[in-house]
Formats: C-alpha cells, sequence, structure tokens
C-alpha cells in the first residue's frame, strides 16, 4: 500500500450468502470491530440484503455495495437490477465483472465495460474485477491478459470517472480454493494492472488508483499482502463472512 498516493479500500465479497436477517446481525458484529480503521471499508452483498444492510450499517463506517448492476437503464430485462435502482437506496459501490460471473453467467469483457460505465455515469463506485486462470499463468498470458482485460473493462471511462473505479485483481486459481497468490505475485498482478491504467491515462494518474488483490485473502495473510507496494486493499470472499476474521484484515489495511 501506499497511503500517500491512493485510498487504501478492504471490500467484503459476500457471494450468494446470507438472508436479510443474517445480513444484519453480522453487519451489527463488525461495526465495533471495524470502527476506527484507517481505511475505506466496504461490504459488496446480495440484492435483497441491500435495504437491512443499510439500515444495520447506518451511522458507521461500513459502505454498503451490490455484487453486479445491468448496463441498460430500464426495460425488458428480467431479472436484472439497473444502476439508478441501486443509488435510489443508499448503495454506493458495485463488484463488476467477477470472475464467477463470467465464469458461469456469460459476462465478457464488452459486458464488463458496459456495466462498468452504467454504474460510473449513475454515480456509483465500481469495483472492476480482472484474473487470470491458471491455464493461462501457465502458458504465460498473465501480464498479456490483466492488461487487456483492465483496458477493455476502462473503454470510454474518463479520467475523471476513474476516481470512482477500483481494480480488483483477482487470478481465478486462488478464488475459494485456499490457495493464495505469493506477496510477490499479487503485488506483480496488480503492477500489471497499474501499467495498463498507465497506459491509457498516464503514470500519474495511475498511481492514484486503488487496486485491490482478491483470492483467498484471510486474517493470516492480510498483513504479507497489503505490506506490497501495488497491493492497495482486499477483495475479501469467504474470511468477509466472518467478522472476527474480517475485522484482522481491516486492522491489517489501517497501519
Ligand atoms: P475468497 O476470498 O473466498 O477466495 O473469494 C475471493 C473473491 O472472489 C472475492 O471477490
Amino acid at each position: 500500500m501506499n497511503k500517500s498516493l491512493r485510498k487504501a479500500v478492504i471490500a467484503g465479497n459476500w457471494k450468494m450468502n446470507k438472508t436479510p436477517a443474517e445480513a444484519a446481525a453480522l453487519i451489527n458484529e463488525m461495526k465495533p470491530l471495524v470502527a476506527d480503521a484507517d481505511c475505506d471499508v466496504v461490504l459488496c452483498v446480495p440484492y435483497v440484503d441491500i435495504p437491512a444492510a443499510l439500515e444495520a450499517a447506518k451511522g458507521s463506517n461500513i459502505k454498503i455495495g451490490a455484487e453486479n448492476v445491468h448496463f441498460k437503464a430500464s426495460g425488458a430485462y428480467t431479472g436484472e437490477i439497473s444502476a439508478e435502482m441501486l443509488t435510489a437506496l443508499g448503495v454506493e459501490y458495485v463488484v463488476i465483472g467477477h470472475s464467477e460471473r463470467r465464469q458461469y453467467f456469460g459476462e465478457t469483457d464488452q459486458t464488463v465495460n458496459l456495466r462498468s460505465l452504467a454504474a460510473l455515469n449513475a454515480g456509483l463506485k465500481a469495483i472492476i474485477c480482472v484474473g487470470e486462470t491458471l491455464e493461462q499463468r501457465e502458458l504465460g498470458y498473465t501480464e498479456t491478459l490483466l492488461k487487456y482485460q483492465t483496458k477493455m473493462a476502462l473503454t470510454n471511462v474518463t479520467a475523471e470517472q476513474l476516481k470512482n473505479v477500483i481494480i480488483a485483481y483477482e487470478p481465478v486459481w486462488a478464488i475459494g480454493t485456499g490457495v493464495t497468490a505469493t506477496d510477490d505475485q499479487a503485488n506483480e498482478g496488480n503492477c500489471y494492472v497499474r501499467q495498463a491504467i498507465a497506459e491509457a491515462y498516464g503514470a500519474d494518474v495511475a498511481e492514484t488508483v486503488t487496486v485491490q488483490y482478491g483470492g483467498s485473502m484471510n486474517a493470516k495473510n492480510a498483513e504479507g499482502l497489503l505490506s506490497k507496494e501495488h497491493v492497495d486493499g482486499g477483495l475479501i470472499g469467504g474470511a468477509s463472512l466472518k467478522a472476527a476474521d474480517f475485522s484482522v484484515i481491516v486492522k491489517a489495511a489501517s497501519k
């Protein structure tokens, strides 16, 4: 992390977990544990949990996000949720292009870009996910792929809008597997992302963008990962479902 240049952000991604009542209970448990955080604290939760999560987080330093957003403003898109619907509730963040959506729900670099534009145009902060599969890594395509995904996601995003963008480097092979990238692998992946931003927007701008690492980040390995120059925070899956573990990660980012 380099807090003099950019914001440290720890975000939970709850994925398809927790009912509204369970969401409220977990946030109430987390609130006192993260109250003195010296980083931004975000919880991205299932759509139906959003009202309960917002209510539970009220008056605290926990910000609430969604896990996806559609790219159209309205219309015949059964089952989808627009950016305006999210902002109307008071949502501030949204995860876009998570590898699980790319893998199971047909998300492409183009739809990731469209969703990002819709989110940013509505005033949401976008947490855009990029990451290589194990096969792509073993074939030596990590740098090429991360730079391509980053640039594709940011197509037509203005430098002004980029202030509301966080990129999360999430190697697919590290997600939910318990196999974390080493501190150096995480730093290298995040550095490729920053280089792609520099190529598109200039080095000075790239230095200001928060780039998170995600993939089996937990209470034990967070401090090492976050000690790296280009790791400006984390996007946390499993460990964000446990108040104690999540708060240890927040504390590691607060140093
Ligand atoms: P895990 O922390 O469970 O590996 O999930 C990471 C992730 O996908 C966050 O978006």
